[in-house]
């Protein structure tokens, strides 16, 4: 199947949905605070999508199945042992010690920013602050060697030695993804290097491609449920799990991060 690598009209598109999926995680930082619900955090994501940047957030209604309603919010915030696709919800409170991923994607004149971080709640405990440190640690061990020449397996293999030596576990059952028009488009990006074991999963990269890189780091075991309000994914023994995501863009000699925010230097 074919990867659609971006030109550069496409490319100065994604440059712009990438700031501003950007922009909405370091707008909603002094907001993540105890005592504020995950419903508010998605309300105010929402409201500066819609109102502010006039961009649309990719996430509202997406993956509507015949067994399985669309996403029902802006963001996908994500608690302590939530991997990933938390729903926001009014009863959701946050607490001193929480560790909360928000995960925007935004769509800009037709083209797609996907990126998540990790806040911590008040005071962190030590072993949070480290699976979040570690976690963000692999995104950008990964970030490192996406260069051309480079393949795919090269960037799981950074991610899951990094987590693996410290002590985490990396999940299989969610991957990154190429991004453009479409949300989720080819390749599916895995973060875990067994996955390429049979090489015709992995690809060379090539200038002109755009992908997400998103490990998730469990502090346990890598298993994954499913609950039944079929989008919220936890850790099946329920330890908690850090995740970090970046839309990147291929170049000649490396990468640029379309997703970097302003506490980043690449
Ligand atoms: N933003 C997520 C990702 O990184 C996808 C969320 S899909 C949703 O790919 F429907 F759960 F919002
Ligand atoms: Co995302
Ligand atoms: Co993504």
């Amino acid at each position: 199947m074919p990867i659609n690598l971006k030109d550069s009209a496409a490319i100065e598109k994604m440059r712009i949905a990438g700031k501003l999926a950007a922009e909405v995680l370091e707008m909603i930082e002094p907001f993540v605070k105890k005592g504020v619900n995950t419903a508010e955090l998605d309300r105010i994501c929402h409201d500066y999508i819609v109102n502010t940047q006039n961009a649309i957030p990719a996430p509202l209604n997406y993956g509507k199945t015949t067994t399985r309603a669309g996403f029902p919010n802006a963001t996908c915030i994500s608690v302590n042992e939530v991997i990933c696709h938390g729903i926001p919800s009014k009863t959701k409170t946050l607490k001193s010690g929480d560790i909360v991923n928000i995960d925007v994607t935004v769509i800009k004149d037709g083209y797609h920013g996907d990126t998540s971080k990790m806040y911590i709640v008040d005071k962190a405990l030590s072993f949070n602050e480290r699976l979040v440190v570690v976690a963000q640690e692999c995104l950008y061990k990964g970030i490192e060697v996406a260069k051309p020449g480079n393949y795919l397996s090269n960037i799981a293999s950074k991610i899951a030695k990094h987590a693996r030596n410290s002590g985490y576990s990396v999940v299989e059952d969610y991957c990154g993804h190429g991004i453009g028009t479409v949300f989720h488009e080819e390749p599916q990006v895995l973060h875990y290097p067994e996955a390429y074991n049979n090489l015709k999963n992995d690809i060379q990269l090539v200038e002109g491609m755009t992908f997400t890189i998103e490990p998730m780091i469990n502090a346990g075991k890598k298993t994954t449920k499913l609950l039944s309000d079929q989008w919220t994914v936890v850790t099946r023994d329920r330890s908690n799990s850090a995740q970090w995501e970046h839309t990147i863009l291929i170049t000649d000699t490396g990468c640029e991060v379309l997703t970097k925010r302003n506490d980043e230097t690449f």
